[in-house]
């Protein structure tokens, strides 16, 4: 087999990984999850699961994609051979297919708000005509399902062609400026009149509303927005050559992470208290809210659009990188195969994210297990099949791989002792899959 390519640089990979994971989930799901689910407990105990769980399952992804150099269904083929572990990558596969088949959905609602932006319908309305366009807009069947289209496109056709490189460079500057404009954002909201009330929701926990649920939910969101169980991490590490320290890449992914959270948190709960908007809006939430606090600032109709486009760039670097895994599993890096199988994956994706797309249309009325369609593949995906991977990747890093290729991996090129080394194996042995076991069971009430 030719020699696995390599990043060029260790940038390379961490604006990939970085870009595979901020996106939708820090930014749209944080904020209406903590919103639905009562707000400080939700956040806080998705700290605790972010920095516990999440950014140690994050470095056994990278070992495992960096100790074999292979994407991830034949680096669990090559760590366990004749064995039925390789079947992590394929529960990643199909779960990153339907993942992004609702993700796309939000997506297109970006692309929308993005347009409008620029013919300046978004502007000069007031706080309740915010909140009624949004639900106008997305019951409307047919633009929702063009702009889920759209935003299939852009992805496929970017992924496909193999320039995602290019992206990622770009994404030296997008980001950055995502951060700098969600400051400003965040500055504007802390200042408006009846702030405070938003931030205590945000940031004070309030454990008498705490579910086992919002529990669920916390967790769930800790993987999605690390981009976690889906062997994604494992494909990207891969690529990672041997002179890269993983832990220090672990705190810089889980850093940016946790802190673009906190950001998307605090320009929104401010303002939503402030205009009276309610915190358990839904999945519309910053796509009713952001706009509303874009209209009071100067500039804010030019700012709301250089956001959006921000944000769409944010988004479809996390599309990319999960189609990506689909592809590659798909092709096993044959690069002949490549551009077909991603247009027949996005037609499929696409096709399968039709009904999410009409979930707050004509299909809302059309429950499963009382959820329309998109809550349905969002709680499958997010509650269910992520945290399902995760504790798979726990228990094959934690019991089936040697131990002295994971003290080699993660001490490689990096100032972690063997002490440290030591605790990681404990967290990822018994924390994590003890951890998403008992959520599980006390989500089905057994304890
Ligand atoms: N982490 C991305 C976000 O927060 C979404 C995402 C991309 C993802 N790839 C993933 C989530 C793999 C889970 C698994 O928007």
């Amino acid at each position: 087999m030719a020699k696995q390519e390599q990043w060029t640089s260790k940038l390379g990979f961490i604006l990939a990984a970085a870009g595979s994971a901020i996106g939708l989930g820090a930014i749209w799901k944080l904020p209406y999850v903590a919103g639905t689910s009562g707000g400080g407990a939700f956040f806080l105990i998705f700290l605790l699961f972010t920095i516990l769980i999440g950014a140690p399952l994050l470095l056994a992804e990278l070992t495992i994609g960096r100790s074999t150099q292979k994407e991830a269904i034949s680096a669990y083929r090559a760590l366990a051979p004749s064995s039925y572990w390789h079947n992590i990558g394929r529960i990643g596969v199909a779960t990153s297919f339907l993942l992004l088949s609702f993700y796309s959905v939000v997506g297109g609602w970006i692309v929308i708000y993005f347009f409008r932006s620029i013919t300046g319908s978004l502007t000069g309305l007031s706080h309740e005509e915010y909140g009624n366009l949004f639900g106008s807009i997305i019951a409307n069947p047919y633009i929702a399902i063009f702009a889920h289209l759209v935003f299939m496109f852009i992805t496929v056709f970017v992924v496909q062609g193999g320039i995602q490189k290019g992206i990622e460079r770009s994404s030296k500057y997008m980001m950055p400026a995502l951060f700098i404009l969600f400051i400003i954002l965040v500055i504007r909201s802390l200042t408006l009149d009846g702030a405070l009330e938003g931030v205590l929701f945000f940031l004070q926990p309030d454990f008498s509303e705490l579910s086992s649920e919002t529990i669920l939910f916390a967790m769930g969101q800790s993987f999605f927005a690390l981009s976690l169980g889906v062997s994604i991490m494992v494909t990207y590490s891969s690529y990672l050559s041997k002179n890269e320290s993983l832990p220090r890449s672990v705190v810089s992914i889980v850093g940016l992470s946790i802190f673009i959270s906190l950001l998307a948190g605090l320009a929104i709960f401010p303002a939503v208290f402030a205009f009276g908007f309610e915190p358990a809006e839904g999945p519309g939430l910053i796509f009713v809210v952001l706009p509303a606090v874009f209209s009071q600032m100067a500039f804010g109709s030019l700012f709301l659009t250089l956001f959006l486009a921000l944000l769409l760039f944010a988004t479809l670097t996390s599309a990319f990188s999960l189609l990506e895994i689909i592809v590659a599993s798909l092709t096993k890096n044959d690069p002949s195969k490549r551009s077909k199988m991603a247009w027949r994956s996005g037609i499929l994706i696409f096709l399968l994210g039709i009904p999410s797309a009409l979930s707050f249309g004509v299909l809302s009325e059309f429950t499963i297990f009382d959820r329309a369609f998109f809550d349905l593949a969002d709680y499958l995906v997010s509650n269910i099949l992520l945290p399902l991977g995760a504790l798979l990747i726990a228990i094959f890093v934690g019991w089936r791989v040697p131990r002295n290729v994971l003290l080699e991996e993660v001490t490689q090129a990096s100032s972690i002792g063997r002490r440290t080394f030591a605790v990681w194996l404990l967290l990822i042995r018994y924390l994590a899959p003890v951890a998403i076991i008992i959520v599980f069971l006390n989500v089905v009430g057994i304890i």
